[in-house]
């Protein structure tokens, strides 16, 4: 990977190795590459914590803007975005999901890797972050991993008033929060409601209907978007998919990452850190 912002200046940057040849501009320093050097980066902001939370979002698009290509993201993703990825994943306390990404992409449980056990440790977080699935109709499924092989308990957020005979199903499976006075859930109330459990580091990954909800609801500190160098055309929602913002939304570039064509950004809403 090839960190591409920011670059380092001042006196303590290394110097360059060599000249580049005339007329070439010098090539970017190396970017982190271990999982080590890429939680570092990505560390969550030192003042998260305490019932403050940080609510990141990591999502990949195509040069067109496709958040899938016929029903998945994997298409539009590559080696180093399922690495960064992963990191992004080892570093949360919970990972929040609409239901149908949970559906199309045959979403798990999240792993507890022995790279990251250390680091989480010493945070106080669980051994995997916590899998936290947003639903209306509560229509998934108990039977698979997800619900009955978790390393730690599966939450589903939903609104009041959801269907009672699904409610019941899904309190058989999972803890249910209720984060909504209507059928649907709030995108500001599962934001709370995670906290008051005591997550603060939380990372959605979508999708694109429910990251909307989130980016409307002005509760988004943080945009991971990976870009990939692919046209994808057809129908397919941008990473975003919901109601209009009255103003939109000023984020700021906090890092510009490449890896063979795909670039890993990184912004922040203004003001927030
Ligand atoms: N590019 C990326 O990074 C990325 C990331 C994730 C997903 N995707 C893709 O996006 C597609 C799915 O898109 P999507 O926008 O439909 O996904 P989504 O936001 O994950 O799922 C929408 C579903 O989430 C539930 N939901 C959302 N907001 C809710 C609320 N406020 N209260 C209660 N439930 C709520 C509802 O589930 P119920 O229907 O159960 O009520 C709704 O039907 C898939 O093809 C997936 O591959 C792409």
């Amino acid at each position: 990977m090839r960190r591409l912002f920011p670059t380092p200046t001042g006196p303590s940057s290394p110097p360059a190795a060599t000249a580049p040849p005339p007329g070439e501009s010098p090539r970017p320093p190396d970017g982190p590459d271990s999982l080590d050097d890429l939680a570092d980066a990505y560390a969550y902001p030192a003042t998260t914590g305490a019932g403050r939370p940080w609510l990141r979002a990591n999502m990949v698009a195509s040069l067109d803007g496709a958040a899938h290509h016929q029903g998945r993201s994997e298409p539009l993703s590559c080696a180093a975005d399922m690495r960064l990825f992963g990191v992004l994943r080892a570093l949360a306390d919970v990972i929040i999901v609409g239901a149908e990404t949970v559906r199309r992409e045959g979403y798990g449980p999240a792993r507890a890797r022995k790279a990251f056990a250390a680091r989480r440790a010493a945070l106080g977080q669980s051994p995997a972050p916590v899998m936290a699935v947003v639903s209306a109709s509560l229509d998934l499924d108990f039977t698979g991993p997800l619900f009955t092989r978790p390393v730690v308990p599966t939450i589903l957020l939903t609104g009041a008033r959801a269907p009672a005979d699904r409610l019941l199903a899904a309190r058989q499976h999972a803890e249910v929060v209720l984060a909504g006075e209507g059928t649907t859930a709030d995108a500001a109330q599962v934001v709370r409601a995670l906290v008051d459990r005591g997550h603060t580091r939380l990372l959605t990954e979508g999708g694109p209907r429910l990251l909307a909800q989130f980016a409307s609801a002005d509760v988004l500190d943080e945009l991971c978007l990976s870009v990939s160098p692919l046209i994808a055309s057809g129908d397919s929602a941008r990473i975003t998919n919901g109601p209009d913002i009255a103003e939109p939304h000023r984020f700021t570039l906090s890092g510009l990452l490449e890896d063979d064509g795909y670039l890993f950004t990184r912004y922040v809403r203004a003001g927030r850190r």
